[in-house]
């Protein structure tokens, strides 16, 4: 039901300089594929086929990398390479890819903002690719869009996190409606341990009603001179609209070096089995 999805990449990954001085982080390989591919693969299997990037300088990579390269297929094509592209073959024929820049830097609700032109007038996902999710049974995606049929609300994924890391993300506060799922009623970007409404953190998957992109055109610039996309959401769940789910799966931020190393091995394990 929901078609579309956003991919704000127009972020400079400089925790992960200087192999990001001139490649995307979202072209960070974990094991042979980049990030993004993941993040669009999680989209699909949500239903998620009309893909919109919110690009920047220096991010042409990405685009590439969803376009067929005539002079590497002519050369592999009847070898045993082949086979390496199968996957990414299949989300380029399954998608169409649209891609609109932000200019300047101006947090993630300016990035979300910029993404308007590409989604319109209906509700959308949000994927932040360097926050690589893998769902026990169906996909972190693919459970949110579920929950939206039901809700029909914006939704945003929760995570416990220790109190002491509050500062690295939104957090909530909510009113538990079942084991997994809360109703928002506050929420506060990147405060200070003593300040956090509760250690639910908010992960980089979203879904977002259309509505979110009047909300952001008046929403005020907020912590560290950036607009939040958490500030607008606050807005919406002032009017009960935001559902908060603690998914079923596990999140690695891949932004930082100790978590792409986790994320490498986590990988490693769960898709290279060993023989014997
Ligand atoms: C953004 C959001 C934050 C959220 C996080 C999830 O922060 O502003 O609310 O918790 O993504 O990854 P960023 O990590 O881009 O600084």
């Amino acid at each position: 039901m929901i078609k579309k999805c956003l991919f704000p990449v127009a972020g400079y990954g400089t925790r992960f300089l200087p192999a990001t001085k001139a490649m995307p982080k979202e072209m960070l390989p974990i094991l042979d594929k980049p990030l993004v591919q993941y993040a669009v693969e999680e989209a699909v299997e949500a239903g998620m086929t009309d893909i919109g990037f919110v690009t920047g300088r220096g991010k042409r990579a990405i685009e590439d990398h969803f376009d067929v390269s005539y002079e590497l297929e002519h050369q592999i094509a009847g070898t045993g390479k082949e086979k390496a592209l199968e996957g990414i073959r299949q989300l380029i024929e399954q998608c169409t890819f649209s891609y609109t820049r932000q200019i300047e830097m101006g947090g993630l609700g300016d990035a979300i903002l910029k993404g308007r032109a590409l989604v319109g007038d209906e509700p959308f996902g949000v994927v932040l690719a360097d926050d690589l999710c893998f769902g026990n049974g169906a996909g972190v995606l693919l459970q949110m869009a579920r929950l939206y049929r039901q809700f029909r609300c914006s939704i945003v994924a929760i995570e416990e996190v220790p109190k002491s890391e509050t500062r690295s993300y939104g957090v909530i506060a909510g009113e538990a409606l079942s084991d997994r799922l809360y109703r928002v009623t506050d929420m506060v970007e990147k405060p200070a341990p003593e300040d956090a409404p509760s250690n639910f953190a908010i992960v980089g998957r979203y879904i977002l009603t259309p509505d979110i992109f009047q909300i952001l055109e008046r929403t005020p610039v907020g912590k560290n001179g950036e607009l939040q996309i958490t500030d607008a959401l606050r807005e919406q769940a002032r009017e009960g609209c935001v559902i908060a789910y603690r998914f079923d799966g596990r999140r690695i931020d891949c932004g930082s070096v100790p978590g792409f190393v986790e994320a490498t091995n986590y990988c490693y394990e769960r898709f290279f089995p060993k023989e014997g």
